[in-house]
């Protein structure tokens, strides 16, 4: 793409050549009387017709603007503003309930909560019970016995809130994922209610004992 300097397709005069008048015939090519500065003078001719679009549609624009932003058809920025922040302190409040960290002292304070033990047996009937009995025994099906105090992965109320929410890679799905934490604290509670039931044809135990002795249950 290297042009030579004073090439002759370019629109620009060479060194020496007459500027000649725009071969555009639209245009008059009238001088403007009386605008002389320096020897530079000016035709008389009309602005291009789509400067005068561009110029008239900024008009009707502001009209329209105006209109609309007083009936409400373009949002205001404080509006939005106000929208957004909203919208950031519930992020804000989510993120730090999600960050509340789960003790055992929260799971054991869930699990003497009748509503939340409750919540828990729905759940629980709904999604645990395939695998784990409807009373949470475990007989016949493929999950253990959640009522023993017998525990594969560890019977202490956050063991069972992590083996829960995590899922065991391969036996049974991560629940946190699909029931969301307050859920996952509801069943946790269940289970720790059912602790010592004995239901009928309950599995054999599996794994090590667990003897809740500071968890005040
Ligand atoms: C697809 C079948 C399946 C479903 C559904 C299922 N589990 Fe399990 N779960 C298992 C299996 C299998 C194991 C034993 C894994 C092992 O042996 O390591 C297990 C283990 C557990 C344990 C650990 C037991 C221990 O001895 O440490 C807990 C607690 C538990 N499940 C709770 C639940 C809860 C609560 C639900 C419902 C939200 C649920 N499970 C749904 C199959 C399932």
């Amino acid at each position: 793409m290297n042009k030579p300097a004073h090439s002759h397709d370019d629109d620009r005069p060479s060194k020496g050549e007459e500027v000649g008048a725009p071969s555009d015939s639209n245009y008059d090519d009238v001088l403007l009387e009386g605008h002389e500065y320096d020897g530079i003078r000016e035709y008389d001719n009309p602005i291009p017709p789509w400067l005068s679009l561009i110029f008239v549609g900024t008009i009707i624009w502001s009209v329209f603007y105006v209109v609309a932003i007083n009936l409400g058809y373009i949002d205001r920025y404080e509006e939005r503003l106000e929208n957004d922040q909203q919208e950031i302190a519930a992020l804000r409040r989510k993120a730090q309930a999600d960050q509340t960290k789960i003790t055992n002292a929260l799971l054991a304070k869930a699990a003497d909560t009748t509503k939340r033990v409750e919540s828990g047996q729905e759940i629980f009937t709904s999604n645990c019970a395939p695998c784990h009995g409807q009373k949470g025994g475990g007989g016949g099906k493929i999950g253990p016995n959640l009522t023993d105090k017998y525990w594969i992965h560890g019977g202490e109320l956050t063991d069972i809130y992590n083996t829960v929410s995590n899922g065991i890679e391969g036996q049974m799905p991560a629940w946190k994922s699909q029931l969301g934490r307050e859920k996952v604290v509801d069943v946790v509670a269940y289970v720790r209610s059912i602790q010592g039931t004995e239901p009928a044809n309950a599995a054999e135990p599996e794994g090590a004992p667990y003897t809740p002795d500071d968890q005040g249950s």
